[in-house]
């Protein structure tokens, strides 16, 4: 809706009012708008701010609880790039439990606007938004063109590329063990572990390459020192990529 009011006429002014989690707490704040090219997430697009964002928790009553749990994705990842103690409160938390869900947006929203009220056209502090989407976006992609009971949400595709980029920070950026063990408990206690197949991997390592946020086909990843604490930039290997997945499939849940 957003990319349609802004390219109407050349612009006209519009009022966010999402109704979905994931829309509450990521997609309308931010002024990012797009569309998906094909399988290609958000390939077309600009970056314009709504007049408003009206959030009101009572629509999630009538969400699906997979919504729900795509949207949390995003609400555990302000916690690990933004704030350890909102991480463990929101891992003592159910995603279907709506009490209480209000504050918890609308910590969501405190920590993701502060990020791009600093860096609204992501050159740098931005870039930590993107924690777990370099590999989470290309495992969307290559998912969307499997069955439909294949498919992953954008949030359950994000929960993945958190545990790998988790897994990276170890190698790359010395996340303590006990941190890495911890995330990906946290993580893996909501989402379901996807059987990934060796082509599976080598298709999405493939897809790596249509990433926007890549620049002169190098990868970029968002990784973290300790929870709270990203780093933004890093490069990694295709050889740390597949044992990243290794890691995935051998963690015992
Ligand atoms: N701009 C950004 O920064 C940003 C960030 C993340 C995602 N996105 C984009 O935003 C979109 C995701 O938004 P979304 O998750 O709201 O998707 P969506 O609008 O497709 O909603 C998901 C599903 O939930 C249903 N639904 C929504 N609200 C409901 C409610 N209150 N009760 C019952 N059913 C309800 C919808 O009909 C739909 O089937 C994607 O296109 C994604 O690419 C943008
Ligand atoms: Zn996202």
């Amino acid at each position: 809706g957003g990319f349609v009011a802004c390219t109407f006429k050349r612009g006209i002014d519009y009022i966010n009012v999402p109704t979905s989690l994931l829309a509450m707490v990521d997609a309308s704040v931010g002024g990012k708008t797009g569309v998906d090219l094909g399988t290609l997430k958000n390939q077309v697009g600009i970056i314009s701010n709504p007049k408003m964002v009206l959030v009101d928790p009572w629509f999630l009553g009538s969400l699906p609880v997979a919504q729900l749990r795509s949207g949390y994705a995003e609400m555990l990842k302000h916690g690990l790039i933004a704030d350890q103690s909102y991480w463990q409160e929101l891992n003592k938390n159910r995603y279907d439990d709506l009490n209480g869900v209000g504050r918890l947006i609308h910590h969501s929203i405190e920590i993701k606007n502060k990020v791009v009220l600093e860096d609204p056209r992501e050159d740098h502090a931005r870039k930590a938004l993107n924690f777990g989407h370099t590999l989470g976006h290309a495992i969307e992609s290559h998912f969307m063109n499997k069955t439909v009971d294949l498919q992953l949400l954008h949030g359950e595709a994000i929960a993945i590329g958190m545990i790998l980029a988790t897994y990276l920070s170890q190698e790359i950026c010395g996340l303590a063990k006990d941190q890495t063990i911890q995330i990906t408990h946290g993580i893996f206690q909501y989402y379901e572990k996807i059987n990934f197949t060796n082509k599976d991997i080598e298709d999405i390592v493939d897809l790596l390459k249509y990433d926007k946020k890549n620049s002169h086909g190098q990868i970029y990843f968002v990784l973290l020192k300790e929870i709270g604490k990203p780093i933004i930039d890093k490069k990694a290997t295709n050889d740390l990529i597949f044992n990243a997945f290794d890691f995935y499939k051998n963690f015992s849940k």
